[in-house]
């Protein structure tokens, strides 16, 4: 600036000197005269220049403020292209800082939320976020499928209509009052009957203030199901350990209170306590095998294990016991032997409780046959008999514990109702499948499957 003005000053002063060589002067004093055209010139430079560059300046400016409104309008991609120097250069990339600042923490932000959403859409729990008024403002889809409801249907609702369950709204409306912490066991009927144990928490702002509130769902129906099929079970082993009990300890006290010296009668009482003492070691002998098949360090004993063999050794054990009661047992099996991964001690305890099964409830003149074939990469074993046969009703509960068609005749035959149980523990532990066919009457066929190339 200061050199331009100097170059101003003095081609001001060359020009008053050109002016006299042609003879114009000016009405005043020869130095004046060159001082004021130099002003004159100086000024008029002067001028001309700041002119050009507050236009410079302000087309720069206008620039920055556009692309300032741009970022600010949410556009974080936009960059002010080649600053300039000086303030406005400076200014420019202070704001391309905070753009790139800002796209970064945008690019967080959209990250952790991305993290967040596959973390909720894939919880097994449900989670609902209500705002400050009760209103549905966040839904996962557990939570989704544990209501029956849509999130874009139900989406900022009343909690109300959106859950649609009064326990959970009234849980909602506890925390809304209280802003407290709240937990409660709530049965859900729709769309599947759940229990779900439900945890309420107050959220609260960045200044200590309560905002919104968040629920969680866990399904705990399976542990619920657990749970009473247990207590089930320790009430039947009960019962079922009760009456032979009471029958030992009843005919015991008519021995002691006379009965011992009337020697028929003495007889048929210790006959009776016999039997009920073998059942009750029957019962007992039936559920350690089921408790220890059940338990966790249960390991099969798996080994090459020739099948055919195997069935022809117990068919011919139990030959006699059929024999006795005029059942014809027979096996159709394959000429070549077949060779599986097995438990021995195992699948000699299903085939036992099977043929038991099958001599029990087949009446004297019928048959029964036990088959061996291949199936692709299994070998599906059957026991058929032309026995009693069983009710379409009780098919699908046959292998339940303690499950019996007919309680007293089970009973009178020996039976605890454990046997089929055992069997498909067994079978599933081996990873085959076991299943019934029958027609009350006419007969029923058992079958199991096992892999042939078995691990265990
Ligand atoms: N071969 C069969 N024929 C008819 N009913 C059967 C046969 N096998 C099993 N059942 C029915 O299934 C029930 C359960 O069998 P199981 O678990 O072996 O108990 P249990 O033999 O001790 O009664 C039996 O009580 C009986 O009603
Ligand atoms: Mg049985």
């Amino acid at each position: 600036m200061l050199i331009l003005g100097f170059a101003l000053l003095v081609l001001g002063g060359f020009l008053a000197l050109f002016l006299r060589d042609y003879g114009i002067t000016l009405p005043l004093a020869g130095f004046w005269q060159y001082m004021l055209a130099a002003i004159f010139f100086a000024l008029a430079g002067a001028w001309l220049f700041s002119d050009r560059l507050a236009g410079r300046i302000m087309r720069q400016l206008g620039e920055v403020t556009a692309a300032a409104k741009r970022i600010a309008g949410g556009d974080w991609e936009t960059e002010i292209r080649r600053p300039e120097e000086g303030e406005i250069g400076e200014l420019a990339s202070a704001i391309n800082g905070i753009s790139r600042t800002i796209k970064e923490n945008v690019r967080e932000l959209a990250e952790s939320k991305g993290r967040l959403e596959a973390v909720l859409a894939n919880m097994e729990s449900g989670v609902l976020l209500f705002d400050g008024e009760g209103r549905l403002s966040l839904i996962n889809p557990a939570a989704e499928g544990f209501l029956g409801v849509r999130a874009e249907e139900v989406m900022g609702m009343p909690h109300v209509e959106a859950v649609k369950n009064y326990s959970l709204s009234s849980l909602i409306d506890d925390v809304l009052r209280s802003w407290k912490l709240a937990r409660k066991e709530i049965s859900l009927i729709y769309p599947q009957e759940r229990t779900v144990e439900t945890h309420a928490a107050p959220i609260f702002g960045v200044g200590g203030e309560p905002h919104g509130v968040v629920v969680v769902l866990y399904d705990i129906s399976e542990i619920k199901h657990l749970e009473r099929v247990r207590a089930e079970f320790v009430a039947n082993v009960s019962h079922e350990l009760k009456t032979p009990v009471t029958a030992v300890k009843g005919f015991a006290e008519t021995l002691l209170s006379g009965a011992l010296y009337n020697f028929r009668a003495a007889e048929e009482f210790v006959n009776i306590i016999n039997e009920e003492a073998e059942r009750l070691s029957r019962l007992i002998h039936d559920l350690l095998e089921l408790s220890k098949i059940e338990s966790k360090g249960f390991r099969l004993r798996i080994e090459p294990l020739e099948l055919d063999a195997e069935i022809k050794r117990i068919v011919d054990k139990l030959k006699p016991q059929f024999l006795k009661k005029e059942l014809t047992l027979t096996t159709d099996l394959p000429p070549e032997p077949v060779i599986v991964g097995a438990d021995r001690d195992q699948i000699e305890q299903v085939l036992l409780n099977l043929l038991d099964n099958s001599l029990k409830y087949t009446p004297g003149g019928g048959q029964v046959e036990v088959s061996l074939r291949q199936d692709g990469g299994d070998v599906i074993v059957a026991v058929k008999d032309t026995g009693i046969g069983i009710p379409p009703e009780d098919l699908p509960r046959i292998f339940e514990r303690f499950y019996r068609v007919d309680k007293a005749r089970s009973r009178k035959l020996g039976g605890t109702g454990l046997g089929l149980s055992i069997v498909k523990h067994i079978i599933e532990a081996h990873r085959g499948r076991v299943w019934v066919e029958s027609e009350p009457g006419k007969g029923s066929q058992f079958y199991f499957s096992l892999p042939i190339d078995n691990r265990g």
